[in-house]
């Protein structure tokens, strides 16, 4: 039998074929447009996601027995809020995870609410990005599509939803939603009231390698598909990424397995055997598709500065020849931060913005090209730092995601974060991740943990060199008070 696993990410979605032993057979990409309609809003239609996956399935199976796709699953962006009415019709644009509209209503579940309450009711508090600060922004803004809302889904479960006719969602990306009690694993009845919706709104909770159900006889006949074909929950896309690195269970010393994450956001992902909150609420609590837990910091802009650094201001695309000028690692004067849509973990501030300091008559291009790196570095340090202040010690990770393509920002990394950063032999994370949920749906193995034994491979390691550790760790304290410094000017850019 052979397998899908479909990464709704936030350009694109990328869908992988794998058979059962975990081989690759094809990878298909399709774009699609985000919206940037004011300034920290972020938007997609979901008929466009609905449009490229459809395609994009054809592609990926085009030359193969198509009645040998066992299942099908997702790793999704997480956090947004797809509206559909009494008719199954979006009622608008998708608000997406990095959308900082909602940082009013945040404040509110924060502040009026409370912290602790949140943090009782869910494991979590409000972030702008997360479903439930938007649903308040929705019911305060547009009151007459509040009205209309029948059904309320996150992305994935949107094509979910379209393949197989089942209204689902899996516990890890449940947890970013804001509704779930993660620790008991079910709607939290106290968010729904506080945000006013009810149960019958929000879809079924499955673990993510459980199927939901089969794909519908139409879209199978539309694909070519055996109607079979299992459609598997699938799990937000942090955690679908862990599977597919073999960020699963816990270490042979009982420690948290680490993998990190440089796509358009950047994440630090901890496992977790038991529910555990950070008591600072910087990292986020949320449930792991192996069916246990796993703590995560995020911040919003990772690969995506780089993309936007380069693409963008510089004009260019020749990434790999902008980094080969790239000789002097840990000696940059010129700092970034990398805050350009806002910032999540540790900050929680979606008025952070990018910054461009410490250059001098002499600086180069190819300094700030390294600046943009090694920020995005220190910002995922921050969220280390976070998980560290709770007891955690992490002693090596695993990478993927596009940025992790760079030879040289896995070298950053690793000094920065004084760690050996494993490869592993399939670097797609999400889409491979997904895949690996659909062959336990449909059991080819007995467990998530067992699949990954079975699949994931590590095959390289950069390692941390001490004299650049030493050298990004006082860089690193430099970066630290930049943004406090910086923090009044935007909050007061914010009240005018
Ligand atoms: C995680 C988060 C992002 C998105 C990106 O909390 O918001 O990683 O899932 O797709």
């Amino acid at each position: 039998m052979l397998y899908i696993g479909a990464d709704l990410g936030t350009s694109s979605i990328k869908l992988l074929l794998m058979d059962r032993e975990g081989n690759v057979k094809k990878i298909v990409s399709r774009e699609y447009p985000l919206m940037f309609p004011k300034s920290g809003w972020s938007e997609q239609n979901p008929a466009d996601w609905w449009e490229q996956t459809i395609s994009g399935l054809w592609e990926l199976t085009e030359g193969v027995d198509k009645k040998s796709i066992g299942g099908i699953s997702f790793g999704g962006q997480m956090h947004g809020l797809v509206l559909l009415d009494k008719n199954d019709e979006v009622i608008r644009p998708a608000i997406l995870w990095n959308d900082g509209r909602s940082e009013a209503e945040a404040e509110y579940l924060n502040h009026k609410i409370g912290r602790d309450k949140l943090t009782d009711f869910t494991g979590n508090i409000a972030f702008a990005g997360f479903t439930a600060p938007k649903i308040l922004w929705v019911k305060k803004h547009e009151p007459e599509n509040f009205r209309k809302i029948a059904k309320i889904l996150l992305p994935k479960d949107y094509i979910a939803y379209k393949l197989s006719g089942v209204y689902s969602t899996d516990y890890s990306d449940a947890s970013g939603t804001l509704f779930l009690d993660v620790k008991n694993r079910c709607w939290s009845q106290e968010m729904l009231e506080i945000c006013g919706i009810s149960t019958e709104m929000l879809p079924m909770l499955y673990e993510s390698y459980e199927p939901v159900g089969r794909i519908l006889p139409e879209v199978a006949k539309m694909l070519g598909f055996s109607e079979k074909c299992v459609i598997a929950a699938g799990a937000g896309d942090n955690a679908a990424a862990a599977v597919g690195t073999g960020t699963v269970g816990m270490d042979t010393e009982g420690f948290g397995k680490c993998n990190l994450s440089l796509g358009t956001s950047g994440t630090i992902f901890i496992t977790n055997d038991r529910f555990r909150v950070d008591t600072y609420n910087a990292l986020h609590s949320f449930a792991h598709a192996d069916g246990a837990h796993h703590l995560m910091g995020c911040i919003l802009s990772a690969a995506s500065c780089n993309k936007w650094w380069m693409e963008k201001i510089l004009g260019s695309m020749d990434f790999d020849g902008e980094q080969e000028k790239i000789k002097n690692l840990g000696d940059n004067h010129v700092y970034f931060l990398p805050y350009l849509m806002g910032e999540r973990s540790p900050h929680n501030d979606p008025y952070a913005k990018g910054a461009f300091i410490g250059m001098t008559m002499d600086s180069t291009r190819t300094d700030m090209v390294q600046a943009v790196l090694e920020g995005v570095a220190f910002a995922l340090r921050d969220c280390l730092e976070a998980a560290k202040s709770i007891g955690i010690s992490i002693g090596q990770a695993t990478i993927c995601g596009g940025g992790a393509k760079s030879q040289l920002w896995k070298r950053i990394i690793a000094n920065v974060f004084d760690m050996k950063i494993y490869t592993v032999k399939i670097e797609e994370g999400p889409s491979y991740g997904a895949a690996i949920l659909a062959a336990v749906a449909c059991h080819e193995y007995d467990s998530i943990e067992d699949a990954v034994r079975n699949i994931v491979r590590r095959v390289s390691y950069v390692q941390p060199d001490r004299e650049l550790v030493s050298k990004y760790n006082k860089r690193y304290q430099t970066f630290r008070q930049i943004y406090p410094a910086l923090r009044d000017i935007w909050q007061s850019e914010k009240e005018e």
